[in-house]
């Protein structure tokens, strides 16, 4: 899969993005919103409750097009998204939820995938038989499976207990380890992007812009409270600079 002039890289290029209310009055929600992610890396957005995340997401991901600007995603465009909330179909089992999704993945593939995370003694289980820890992972499973180009998550351990949320950190960061894929993870969490990222975008409060980025140095697997304080500090720093 290494024809030339395939694309490769994540490009995201948003001047302006605005929501219209019914009384025909328009709000900015993004208002330059530019950068690259290089194949197989991983960039965090990081920006307040209501920043426009969310948004940025759905535009990356091709699920809103009206917006001033323009995407351009890796060549053949498979998309892995995990979602805020699981979003499994009820009424089937975990594997049908994974396969429905990912028709051309091999059983060996989604085997694997379920004994990373876990899942494998849950095939059968309906997602109402399932915990909240379970269900992420069910919705990982789900994004891997369809062996995406592009992966996408928004606040994807939102909402799970602190302990819990390293664990599935963890073994996100072991599934990309295993296949790297280009992943722009949203969150509101300095210390999940610190974690997970190759490259952290600060974003402003609403209308949301990128005021800085940092450079996670040390290789996920590595990282340690040094790494962490020290980007902590850096991040701190640029937000320090921000006029309120
Ligand atoms: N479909 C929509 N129509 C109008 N306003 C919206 C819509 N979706 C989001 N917004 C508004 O845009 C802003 C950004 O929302 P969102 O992208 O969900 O933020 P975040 O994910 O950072 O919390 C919020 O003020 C929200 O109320
Ligand atoms: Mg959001």
């Amino acid at each position: 899969m290494s024809r030339a002039g395939v694309h490769k890289t994540l490009d995201v290029s948003i001047n302006r993005k605005a929501y219209r209310a019914a009384s025909g009055e328009s709000h900015d929600v993004l208002k330059g919103v530019v950068f690259r992610l290089e194949p197989g890396e991983v960039g965090a957005i990081v920006g307040p409750s209501g920043c426009g995340k969310t948004t940025l997401l759905r535009i990356v991901a091709g699920l809103d097009a009206d917006f001033d600007g323009n995407i351009a995603r890796p060549a053949s465009g498979k998309l892995g998204f995990v979602f805020q909330e699981p979003r499994l179909l009820p009424w089937r089992s975990v594997a049908d939820n994974v396969r429905l999704a990912a028709p051309l993945a091999g059983e060996d593939e989604i085997s694997a995938l379920f004994a990373m995370l876990g899942l494998s003694g849950h095939r059968d289980h309906y997602p109402g038989e399932l915990s909240g820890g379970l269900a992420r992972r069910v919705s990982l499973a789900r994004a891997f499976a369809v062996s995406p180009d592009l992966l996408v998550l928004d606040e994807p351990f939102v909402s799970l207990d602190a302990a819990l949320a390293a664990h599935l950190r963890s073994e996100l960061a072991a599934l990309v380890a295993r296949k790297p894929v280009t992943t722009l993870l949203v969150t509101h969490d300095i210390d999940e992007a610190i974690a997970l990222a190759d490259r952290i975008f600060l974003l402003s409060p609403r209308p949301a812009r990128i005021v800085g980025e940092v450079r996670v140095g040390e290789a996920r697997a590595t990282r340690g409270a040094k790494t962490f304080e020290a980007t902590r500090a850096e991040i701190a720093g640029l937000m320090a600079r921000e006029p309120a």
